[in-house]
């Protein structure tokens, strides 16, 4: 008989590597259905292996029934054991759901950090004080803590519920009590579920543009149909909104990515808006721990009185990306099938990083932290809207909060350009158009994180810029 064994050095593994050849050609058609094959003798000898592995793989392939043996007959191949591929027919026939055309997008936190690191929205993990972490999560995965061999309640560790509800209170004056949170692995979960409830294939959702790509992606994935609306100096344009929209996606206290805060006039004109059309706001609150001005303005769920706010916040930016929790506030109409979504689509988060957290917050520990690294991102921030400011060519719009500004270019200058320019010299910062619906009408502009770069890094690496924009 024909049969490919690579049997490699040594004893050991030769009855599965004789059982994987046999499977295979049987699988393959090579030995096909009703065919007899040779004693284990005669096999052994063939391929200088002992009775025995040969035996050994005749008997597992007995069992899973690709063999059947005939006393005083020997031993056959089953009868078609498995449906074969029809020649001609391709070797991954699977495709996904007509519509989903997305691909991963590459993940900017991989591979070695650029010498200057200007990408947006970065945190500095230096500035995070992981061995008290650690020690907080290892307390939370002993075998007494948390009931590790039952599953937990999908709306989150009722500990975590109750100080978001306070950290909410005290943090962003937003009223919620423990049972109107949802805990989910950041924002970009809390999307998924809201979209799940609330989205039927067709709606309309609009989101800011230009704005943060993953939530666009994630709309879109579910089959909607989704519009960019522009933003100006006091946010969103209301007046833009496509009549029918169903939701609308917002980042009113640190616009992703111009980084201006949507007043109040325009606000109170979208909250209007969404109650005179029925729509619901999600509200992402992403990263305004961390602010630079005396007086920030509250979130717009506070304004709300015709309950059409879904307020989401996130742990990436005020502790690490890769913690992946954050709360969702939802309306009370909505919060059962938002937990039960959470239910269906993976039961629950990880109960000891939730119940750690709930300690880092009840202790006051990621208060501190909190306050600790907004002081360094707040000097970090002055620095570079100073050097961007000197930088000739650029104009940088105002920005309050989070780990980024923006600046645009004057005519002329090409984006694509510097930001290719200035990484070949170890600059990594990002063009304001990659965060728009429509590059061919974007304005012109760059993207400067500042969460992750130090000291002298900041005025030497923008240094780079000038002659670029000169
Ligand atoms: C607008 C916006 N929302 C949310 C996030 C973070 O989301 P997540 O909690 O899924 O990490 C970011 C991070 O860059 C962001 O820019």
């Amino acid at each position: 008989m024909d049969l490919i064994v690579d049997l490699g050095p040594g004893t050991a593994g030769r009855t599965a590597a004789v059982y994987r050849a046999l499977r295979a050609a049987i699988l393959d058609g090579r030995i096909p259905a009703g065919r007899r094959l040779p004693s284990t003798r005669a096999l052994a000898a063939d391929l200088g292996v002992s009775r025995g592995s040969v035996a050994g793989a005749y008997e597992r392939l007995v069992a899973e029934g690709f063999l059947i043996t005939r006393v005083g007959a020997g031993t056959f191949v089953a009868a078609a054991p498995v449906a074969r591929r029809p020649a001609g027919s391709p070797a991954d026939p699977l495709r996904p759901r007509a519509g989903w055309t997305l691909v991963p997008e590459p993940v900017s936190g991989t591979g070695p950090a650029p010498r200057y690191d200007f990408r947006a929205g970065i945190p500095d993990a230096r500035l995070f004080p992981f061995g008290a972490w650690r020690r907080l999560v290892a307390a939370e995965l002993r075998l007494g803590a948390n009931s590790p061999g039952t599953y937990a309640d999908p709306a989150g560790h009722p500990a975590l519920l109750s100080a978001v509800a306070r950290h909410l209170g005290w943090s962003r004056s937003v009223r919620a009590a423990p049972g109107d949170l949802v805990i989910t692995n950041g924002v970009q979960h809390a999307l998924d579920l809201i979209a799940r409830v609330l989205l039927r294939p067709g709606d309309v959702v609009a989101v800011e543009d230009p704005g943060y790509p993953p939530a666009r992606r994630l709309f879109a994935s579910m089959g909607v149909r989704v519009a960019g609306v522009p933003v100006d100096a006091d946010g969103l344009v209301v007046a833009g909104l496509p009549d029918r929209a169903r939701l609308v996606y917002v980042t009113p206290s640190h616009q992703f990515p111009l980084g201006g805060a949507m007043s109040l006039a325009r606000r109170q004109e979208l909250l209007e808006w969404a109650r005179t059309r029925q729509a619901a706001i999600v509200e992402d609150d992403y990263d305004s721990e961390f602010r630079f001005s005396a007086r920030p303005l509250e979130p717009l769920c506070t304004l709300d009185r015709s309950g059409r706010v879904l307020y989401v916040g996130t742990f990436s930016k005020s502790m690490f990306p890769a913690v992946r929790t954050g709360f969702l506030l939802a309306p009370p109409g909505l919060r059962p099938a938002l937990v039960a979504a959470r239910q269906i689509g993976d039961f629950h988060g990880q109960t000891a990083v939730q119940a750690a957290l709930a300690r880092f917050i009840d202790e006051g520990q990621f208060a501190r932290h909190v306050r600790r690294a907004g002081r360094t991102y707040a000097a970090r921030h002055a620095r570079v809207v100073a050097a961007l400011a000197a930088t000739p060519g650029l104009e940088v719009l105002p920005s309050a909060a989070g780990l980024h500004v923006t600046a645009l270019l004057r005519p002329g200058l090409d984006a694509a350009r510097i930001v290719a320019a200035a990484r070949r010299d170890g600059l990594a910062l990002e063009e304001l158009a990659a965060y728009a619906e429509d590059r061919s009408r974007a304005a012109s502009g760059l993207v400067v994180g500042f969460g992750a770069v130090d000291g002298a890094l900041i005025e030497e690496g923008l240094a780079l810029l000038r002659p670029l924009t000169a």
